[in-house]
């Protein structure tokens, strides 16, 4: 025996031995000093005249097709849940895109790890559709031309996208250099096919509704192809990430939108939804006040205050 291991295994009675025993003073301190709970922003009227821009501009959201045609079958509830978390995507990029100009000296850090997570989102779900959605539908539908524009769609914003990434990269390393009208040029680069993209790709899921071979309603094969879409959806976002990509994606969801329709969209038990924003969101809270919406409703942009 070493004396290392001899040490290991001397009974040790120290509070260390119970690592929830210290995580729960650290959450609740967390939680108290920095959770997004405490933090005020005036909710936002948007339709009140001379409203400041919100983060429904410059990239337009997109309209759900389950409240565009009522219809249920399962590329259209497919279509419209991807339709959401398009929207919590785009509303990502107009609060960048909207506040950059505006961020102040003793901000550009937070506002880097925000705009860092939304590009760690868009990758991520990119990645997500590329790897495991879109080879399933492939699959149910037994045609593997079905993704043809949406790969070339991808391909349009990548680069774009990536040089967003470096240029926050290396102003993190040097907060000085941030010029949030640089940040904007580069996402004006890519604007176009990006919102290009995250609105064709809804009606490319939609119209797989009338594909010759899309499962019949209320068969196994339809059942199978709904639970795909379903069991994608509850981990696309949570795999890339608990304590920064889901406070993002919770805090950038707007249930006001279509008249309160999605109001409990996502599906997530209320607890549970109000830990992952105020618990898990506490971790990087001051990146969270950029967001564009809090508590479900949409809220004036920090930055333009
Ligand atoms: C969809 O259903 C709702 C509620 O029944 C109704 O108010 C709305 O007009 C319908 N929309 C369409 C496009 O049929």
């Amino acid at each position: 025996m070493t004396p290392s291991t001899a040490i290991k295994q001397q009974p040790q009675r120290s509070i260390l031995d119970k690592p929830i025993l210290i995580a729960i003073p650290i959450l609740i301190g967390l939680f108290l000093t920095r959770s997004p709970f405490f933090m005020s922003a005036p909710a936002l009227d948007l339709a009140a005249p001379n409203a400041q821009p919100w983060a429904d501009t410059p990239i337009a959201l997109v309209t759900t097709p389950q409240y565009e045609t009522n219809k249920t079958d399962l590329f259209t509830t497919g279509a419209t849940h991807m339709a959401l978390l398009h929207n919590a995507i785009l509303r990502g990029f107009n609060s960048v895109y909207q506040q950059a100009p505006h961020i102040k000296p003793a901000d550009i850090p937070n506002f880097i790890g925000y705009s860092l997570t939304w590009h760690k989102f868009v990758v991520s779900h990119h990645d997500d559709e590329e790897v495991t959605l879109f080879p399933k539908v492939e699959q149910v539908l037994q045609d593997t031309a079905i993704w043809e524009g949406t790969h070339k769609e991808h391909e349009a914003f990548l680069g774009g996208l990536a040089e967003f990434a470096k240029y926050l990269r290396a102003a993190q390393a040097k907060p000085d250099s941030f010029d949030g009208a640089e940040l904007a040029r580069i996402m004006d680069g890519f604007r176009d096919s990006f919102a290009d993209h995250f609105h064709s790709e809804i009606q490319t899921i939609a119209a797989l509704a009338d594909h010759p071979n899309a499962p019949t309603l209320g068969t196994p094969e339809a059942d199978l192809a709904a639970e795909t879409f379903k069991a994608w959806g509850k981990n696309t976002v949570t795999k890339a990430g608990t304590l920064d990509v889901v406070p993002f994606f919770l805090l950038n969801l707007d249930g006001t939108a279509e008249e309160g329709k999605w109001e409990n969209w996502p599906p997530i038990p209320a607890p549970v939804k109000w830990g992952l924003v105020n618990i898990a969101g506490a971790w990087h809270a001051r990146w969270w006040q950029f967001s564009s919406c809090a508590g479900g409703k949409p809220r004036k942009l920090y930055a333009l205050q």
